[in-house]
């Protein structure tokens, strides 16, 4: 394992000393700070070099990383070394331009700066009087973010830690609103592709499974509207109380768009909660297009929406947006004794607009990459991931044998490898082998996933570094590896 270079300057002699205090000298701090900054500008500058997929088992790094607890500490910079050789030699790059799997993070430097600042200043942004300046800025990127998808001034937002915690905050105050708090009747309604966390943060919340009715989705992977009436007809009929309706704007598997008109006028009819589940696709809210496709977001109830995917910031980093923004602090507002000095009539207390009393300042990354970029350069990364899908589409029809499973939309394309004369079956293992053997190989990463039945390999392209020249040679290779293994 390679020490620091200076690191006798460092020691002395003996490894560490006691330091009660927990500090560092100021000349420590610097560089530590320096060598921290330069590992990160290392590692984005060099990351096209790097294998994407880093993958060992549990118990080889248990192996190589389970140190018994130090009871001494040590320099500085042999500690950073360490984190460098043996951690971060063994993650996966998600923030990598050949990274097409699940959901990328493709984070940007300011972004990261930003962790650092509001770490090292140790901001608490729970409450009014704890960090005013940082729930300003809160405020103002969720008006921002507002804005963009429409909503009225009296919508209230809040930010948290990424799709499934929006979600779960979201229903919570939906069923606050609507429901009481009364579960056991109430029925909830979304299509097959809905992303699993929903039913997650529903039996977190006391809802019973059997309640929520993911209905099939349409040949495009969308909501089916007429089996959803359908479905809460026979509902109310038996004399259940349906109450809520989740809709995709962008849907994991496909980049599918629910239809958003659609839903809100059947859930306007039916007094029911709607909530758009934006923690892909609403990211697009930049770009023009990622707008006009997401055209009537601004009447949901609800919207969650996730800056750690598509607006480009570090994990962890999502939002939830309330169109009645009162009733997010009905909800969650709670008082004791310890937090008399927080004042309620400013309204400026984010710990009453979720479940986090102590909270950190996720928002500035957000709110500095943009002051740094401008949202007009968002907006641009936007439609960048959008023509590479549809670049790797067009070239993915040039190749023989291949199939488009459906269209790129919202920068999300599914493929796979069907040579004649092969079974179903045979097409979906050789499907996931190509996966496994392109994943392993480390020039790109892709996944697999399963629509009705059949296994497709699926690319979201949001990574706005990545060139075109990477999605071609991403598509010869998952060629060359079909053509070996078929
Ligand atoms: C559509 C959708 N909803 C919810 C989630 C969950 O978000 P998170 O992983 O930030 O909790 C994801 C994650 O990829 C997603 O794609």
């Amino acid at each position: 394992m390679a020490l620091a270079p200076n690191l006798s300057e460092v020691t002395s002699g003996r490894a560490s000393t006691l330091n009660r205090h927990l500090e560092l000298s100021e000349d420590q701090m610097r560089r530590l700070g320096y060598q921290a900054i330069d590992m990160v500008i290392r590692h984005l500058t060099q990351i096209r070099e790097k294998k994407v997929m880093n993958y060992k088992s549990e118990s080889v790094l248990d192996q190589l990383l389970n140190d018994r607890l130090p009871l001494e500490g040590s320099p500085p910079e042999y500690v950073l070394d360490d984190v460098q050789n043996r951690v971060f030699s063994n993650i996966t790059h998600h923030d990598h331009p050949r990274f097409f799997a699940f959901v990328p993070g493709p984070g940007n430097f300011p972004g990261a700066v930003a962790e650092c600042l509001t770490n090292g200043f140790n901001v608490f942004s729970g409450t009014w009087i704890g960090g005013a300046g940082a729930a300003e800025i809160e405020l103002i990127v969720i008006d921002w973010l507002r804005t963009l998808c429409g909503f009225p001034a009296q919508a209230r937002g809040v930010f948290l830690s990424g799709g499934s915690e929006a979600g779960l905050v979201a229903m919570a105050t939906a069923r606050n609103a609507l429901l009481d708090n009364k579960t056991a009747d109430a029925t909830i309604y979304c299509s097959d592709q809905t992303h699993k966390s929903i039913d997650r943060d529903l039996w977190l919340l006391g809802f019973p499974r059997e309640n929520i009715r993911r209905l099939p989705s349409l040949e495009d992977y969308t909501l089916d509207l007429n089996a959803l009436a359908e479905a809460v007809r026979r509902d109310r009929k038996a004399g259940m109380r349906p109450f809520c309706l989740v809709i995709n704007t962008g849907t994991t598997n496909t980049g599918s768009i629910d239809p958003i008109q659609g839903a809100a006028d059947f859930c306007e009819e039916e007094g029911m909660w709607l909530h758009a589940d934006g923690a892909y696709g609403a990211g697009s809210i930049f770009s023009t297009r990622g707008r006009e496709m997401l055209a009537g977001l601004d009447r949901v109830n609800s919207i969650g929406m996730d800056p750690h995917k598509w607006m480009f910031q570090p994990y962890s980093c999502g939002c939830l947006i309330v169109r009645e923004g009162v009733h997010l602090r009905r909800t969650f507002q709670y008082r004791a004794e310890y937090l008399k000095l927080v004042d309620d009539s400013l309204e400026r207390n984010f710990c009453d607009y979720g479940i986090q009393l102590t909270r950190d300042f996720r928002v500035l990354k957000l709110w500095l990459s943009l002051k740094i970029f401008g949202a007009e350069s968002f907006g641009k990364a936007q439609d960048w991931g959008m023509y590479l899908a549809e670049e790797a589409e067009r070239a993915a029809r040039t190749l023989p044998n291949w199939e488009v499973v459906t269209q790129a939309k919202l920068a999300v394309l599914t493929l796979r490898y069907a040579p004649p004369g092969t079974r179903e079956d045979e097409r979906n293992a050789l499907n996931e082998a190509i996966v496994d053997q392109f994943n392993q190989e480390g020039y790109g990463m892709v996944i697999h996933t399963r629509l009705r039945e059949r296994t497709v390999i699926r690319m979201c392209t949001i990574n706005p570094r990545t060139e075109v020249s990477e999605i071609h040679e991403t598509l010869i290779k998952l060629d060359e590896i079909a053509r070996s293994l078929a």
